[in-house]
């Protein structure tokens, strides 16, 4: 019998006949207690709930789990460093100031993540454009801006080809 499984920050998961009933959020906050996704409004109008699925944002209130079976999941958790240290990117937000209450910032960094691994050096046109999905009520977004250019630099410096973080 085959078991679905699908992968988690790198790591293989199984996934259980009755998680596929619930939405990734759900499954990934109540069942792997990966809480740094976050719920805001639970209907995809937000984007705090953004996680990559094969290295492309979703929004995870509105995936079902049976569209993550043998794909590649990877949440703020996994967007550290091998050594632990903060992602460039994470640190840049900090720089910045781009992070006040941080409710819309995990979703906030793997949206940004997404585009740098696939265009590191994108324009602010560019950024507010990818980010316009992601709400903040805190910064007014330039810091948020600021935080994705700052960032660029690691992007470019990384052969596409090794780029996973
Ligand atoms: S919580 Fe998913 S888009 Fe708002
Ligand atoms: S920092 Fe508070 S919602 Fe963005």
């Amino acid at each position: 019998m085959k078991i679905d499984q699908t992968t988690v920050n790198d790591k293989k998961i199984r996934i259980r006949k009755s998680d596929l009933g619930l939405t990734l959020l759900v499954w990934l906050r109540e069942v792997l207690d990966l809480t740094g996704v976050k719920n805001g409004c639970g209907i995809g109008a937000c984007g705090s709930c953004t996680v990559l699925l094969d290295k492309r944002p979703v929004r995870a209130c509105i995936t079902t789990m049976d569209r993550v079976i043998d794909r590649e999941i990877l949440t703020i958790e996994g967007l550290t460093l091998s050594d632990g240290s903060l992602h460039p990117l994470q640190q840049a937000f900090i720089d910045a100031g781009a992070i006040q209450c941080g409710f819309c910032t995990p979703g906030m960094v793997l949206t940004a993540h997404a585009l740098l691994l696939n265009n590191p050096n994108p324009s602010r046109e560019e950024i507010r454009k990818v980010l316009t999905g992601n709400l903040c009520r805190c910064t007014g977004y330039q810091q948020i801006i600021d935080a994705v250019e700052r960032a660029t630099g690691y992007y470019q410096a990384k052969p596409k080809r090794v780029m996973k973080r």
